[in-house]
Order: C-alpha cells, then structure tokens, then sequence
C-alpha cells in the first residue's frame, strides 16, 4: 500500500531517514511529503512524521477537480482538509469547499464538525489526495521532555530526536545503548516495545537511568560497563544508537581519544552483520568511524551554536557475515 508522510518542517532530512529506514526508501520525495511503498503500517513509532495518509491519487493540481470526480468515496461522514506548501490562486478554505462539494454531488455524506473520514490534500509540486491514517502524538514527547525525568542532566537530545534514532537504527530485535546516560534512548525503545540493554561506565548514571527506565514503567535493562569492552557475545545485538560523551555536560571514563578509538570496532563486534549502529558526537569522526563500518549517511543537527551533533548512520557490512 502506498503512503504519504507529512514530514515536520526543519528536520526533514532527519524526518526522511526515520521513514526510510522504518519502512523503504521514498519513490517520490516533494518538499516535505515523502511517498512511501509499506507493508507493515508502524506508523505509532514515527517521531518525526506529523502525519500520514493512504494515498488514492497523485496529481497535478490542476487536476484535482478531475481527480476528486473519480477516487472511491468513504461510506461514514467526512470532510476534506487541505494543506498547502506553495501559493494557489484559490485559498484552502474554497479548494475544501469545492472538492468537498464534488464529493457531495457523488453521494459522500459530509460532516465538517465531526467527520469519521478525511480526506487530506498536500499540494506541493504535485498534488497527493489520500485519507489520513495516522496522526502522530506530538504532546507525549513534551511530556516526556528530559527534565521531567527523576534522574536529570543538563545536554541530552530530545525524546523525539532519540526515538527517531532508534528507528533509524533498528526495526525489531535487541537495541543496545553502549553509553546510555539518563536513558532517553533506552525510553523510547522500550516504550516502543522493544528489548533493549543499556550501558554505562559510572554506578551513579547506571542507578539513575534504571530509576528513569522505572518511572516509565520500563524494565531497568542497565549494566554498568565500559563501551570500550562490552559484555555482549559477538553479533549479539540487532541495532545500536549512542551518542558519545562531550566532555561540558558527561564525562568519558578513559580518555576521549581513546573511547573513540575503541568503543567503535567494539559496536561492530557485538552488532550483527548487515545491521545499524547510529553514532552521534560532536566532532567529525568519519575517519574512525569508516574503519569498522560502512558509513550510510552523515546528518549534522545544529542543537546551539556551540553545539552541532554529527549523526552517522553505519552499516555493520564490512565483518564476518557468519
Ligand atoms: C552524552 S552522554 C549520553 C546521554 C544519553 N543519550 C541520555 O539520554 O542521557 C554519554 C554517556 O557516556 C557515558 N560514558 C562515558 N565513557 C564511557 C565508557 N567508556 N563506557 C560507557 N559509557 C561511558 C557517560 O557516563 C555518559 O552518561
């Protein structure tokens, strides 16, 4: 079935690899609307997507009176919304107007107050007609915003800059987080109903992340461990995201230099061959990161001006496939 994703505005390129790696890589990508071929709908794990809709037509705008003539009409009461990323002679409200009216000539029952269906228009260069099927809950991620956690430190990204990580990093099987800190990966991975395992170097983080894992109603799935040698069996996990410590807010137990220098090969010996790991730092660190694995993708998020997180997004191809 095919989908359109209403990406959120600013991150697209972040938002368009969450669904890309969630579901398959977009057939057509307008602005903010991504298309999508997907089989297993999980569109309750979407971070970064505001919203989805099953697609009935592409088309040119020109064409959307033609196009509204002839998709298949819902039976309960609905209405027609439609959102614009480029100006058009006719304003939203009388585009909805018009082609609700159509609909109505064709025997659709209205309801514009409290409508069963609806029917959503994206008009970007082309114009994408689908019925919405999913609307992503944005409250839960201010509501779980790091700082109403028990266990708090000043720096840490955003609930739903970490969710959209996990999902880049893993579909289903075991996530680790080999530095995991307060847990905000671990959380979103967890809340999503997968099993997940969480590292971290100093007791006092390791107590406090199991207490935040807790307060979510989460398993305290947290070992105390150096990300330097992992306690895990060789290709033993099926996704990883971590971000590295950045010395202001978290410390690094050993020196900076050398946690990259071996945390890295140690990620690709305990993540199973052909599967992600997603490596944030603040430093430009493709150099290290190329020699244990394939680099997919690098995404640079401006967090402040002292602060840009580099994202790598690596392929565990280049082991042992056995
Ligand atoms: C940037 S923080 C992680 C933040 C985390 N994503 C969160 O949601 O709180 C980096 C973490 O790496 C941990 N760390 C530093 N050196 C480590 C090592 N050698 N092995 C494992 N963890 C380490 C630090 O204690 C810190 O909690």
């Amino acid at each position: 079935m095919r989908y359109a994703f209403l990406l959120i505005g600013g991150l697209e390129v972040l938002a368009l690899a969450e669904v890309k790696y969630l579901f398959s890589t977009p057939e057509i990508v307008d602005g903010r609307i991504a298309v999508v071929e997907v089989c297993e709908p999980l569109f309750y794990r979407l971070a970064l997507t505001k919203e989805v809709i099953e697609l009935l037509e592409v088309c040119d705008y020109s064409e959307l009176e033609d196009a509204f003539a002839e998709i298949p009409i819902p039976s309960q009461p609905l209405c027609v919304r439609v959102k614009r990323f480029r100006r058009t002679k006719t304003s939203t409200q009388e585009l909805e107007r018009k082609l609700g009216e159509i609909l109505w000539r064709r025997g659709a029952k209205i309801s514009v107050s409290s409508p069963k269906s609806v029917v959503k228009v994206y008009i970007a260069d082309k114009a994408y007609v689908g019925l919405l099927r999913h609307v992503t809950d944005t409250k839960q991620f201010e509501e779980r915003h790091p700082n109403k956690r028990p266990f708090f430190k000043p720096g840490v990204m955003l609930p739903r800059i970490s969710r959209a990580l996990v999902n880049i990093a893993v579909k289903d099987g075991l996530f680790l987080d080999p530095m995991c800190g307060t847990g905000g990966l671990l959380i979103e991975a967890g809340l999503m109903g997968l099993d997940y395992v969480g590292v971290d170097a100093f007791s006092n983080v390791v107590e406090g992340c199991a207490r935040n894992l807790r307060y979510y109603g989460l398993h305290p799935s947290v070992l105390r461990g150096d990300a330097k040698t992992l306690p895990f069996k060789d290709s033993s996990v099926s996704g990883i995201a971590t971000d590295f410590p950045y010395l202001q807010s978290s410390k690094s137990f050993g020196s900076l230099e050398e946690l990259y220098c071996k945390s890295i090969p140690e990620f690709a010996r305990v993540l199973r061959f052909g599967c992600r790991a997603v490596l944030v730092s603040n430093i430009d660190i493709e150099e290290i990161v190329a020699e244990s694995f394939e680099v997919l993708e690098v995404f640079r998020y401006r967090v402040h001006g002292s602060l840009t997180r580099r994202i790598y997004v690596c392929s565990n191809s280049k082991g042992n496939s056995k």
